[in-house]
């Protein structure tokens, strides 16, 4: 079978690197179109650097990457330094990528791809704010029933917010473009913070990709060592989860998650919740379903495909 054809929306970020580094390990798989950054965890300058890196470190300088937009639709940039250091890969030391930035803008060129390539033929994975889909999607909607369909991760409804008390971050960033998202009609896969919370590094699992002794291995467990330490002082916890790779993850191997067709609407105006992703997880209301929102996720296997994949860069 072809590959399945996929544009990768993200703001490294250690996690999303992480998931770029999955998604390219994986040819035969996924067919990484380009890569689009946004701002996110660190401004733009540094995501889009960052990407550039990924795809360095997997030997991949033939993936093209796209710098999108630089601030969210409606408000001003909120980042995350306090979690992703200050460059937003902090943790290893790295070099410069000498890999160019495509002239393009990233909403461009997923606009140009999607009329390019067969209807439904393309996934949309966003790994940061929806800033460029929700931007995509408004300055063309004729593109929006050409996507095959979007796997993201946002959100959060037992988990509630890690950025505010109701409010994940990807989606509190720009909450005005997660409601297009989610009212585009597009099929949609959401990873919220209740699976990605469910499968927690650990001292074996990190070992496991230092084990690789190859310079991805050392780059993904030194980036796991620097992210935890957030979360292990936040929540408690032994390990940190890893959010974003659980995107590329389930396109790999679905069965490894489970979760609910449910309505998902994103809060705009409250500013006590603003960002929050209302979900009828108890199916309360009459709203239309419009997202399989996961919930489980079986945790050793994932990172068992994890580092048996990574070991292949
Ligand atoms: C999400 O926010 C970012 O900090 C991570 O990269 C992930 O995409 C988790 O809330
Ligand atoms: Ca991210």
């Amino acid at each position: 079978m072809a590959p399945r054809k996929i544009i990768i929306d993200t703001d490294p970020g250690q996690d999303d690197a992480v998931a770029i580094l999955l998604a390219l390990a994986c040819p035969e798989e996924l067919d990484v179109l380009g890569i689009v950054a946004v701002a996110g965890n660190v401004p733009l300058p540094l995501t889009q650097k960052n990407a550039r890196i990924v795809c360095e470190l997997a030997g991949r300088r033939d993936v093209p990457v796209y710098a999108g937009c630089d601030a969210p639709m409606a408000r001003k940039l909120i980042t995350a330094e306090h979690v992703h250091g200050k460059t937003g890969l902090d943790g290893p030391v790295m070099e410069d990528p000498t890999l160019p930035l495509q002239d393009q803008h990233g909403v461009d060129f997923i606009i140009d791809t999607l009329r390019r390539e067969p209807s439904g033929s393309v996934t949309l994975c966003p790994l940061g704010p929806l800033t460029n889909i929700a931007t995509v999607f408004t300055r063309a909607p004729d593109v929006i029933k050409r996507v095959k369909e979007i796997v993201l991760m946002g959100g959060a409804y037992f988990e509630v917010g890690n950025i505010t008390p109701a409010a994940e971050f990807n989606i509190y960033v720009d909450p005005e473009a997660a409601d297009i998202v989610f009212r585009s009609g597009v099929p949609l896969t959401v990873m919220p913070l209740d699976v990605t919370h469910k499968a927690l590094t650990t001292k074996a699992r990190i070992a496991a990709f230092r084990e690789m002794s190859s310079r991805v291995g050392t780059m993904v467990a030194a980036w796991t060592d620097f992210f935890e330490r957030f979360d292990m002082e936040k929540y408690g916890s032994e390990g940190a989860p890893l959010h974003d790779p659980c995107v590329i993850a389930y396109l790999l191997e679905p069965h490894l998650f489970s979760g609910r067709f449910i309505n998902v609407t994103i809060e705009t105006r409250s500013e006590l919740t603003l960002g929050m992703t209302v979900a009828d997880w108890w199916r309360i209301t009459d709203r239309p379903k419009n997202c399989l929102f996961i919930g489980d996720i079986l945790a050793d296997k994932f990172y068992s495909l994890l580092s048996d994949r990574l070991a292949r860069l």
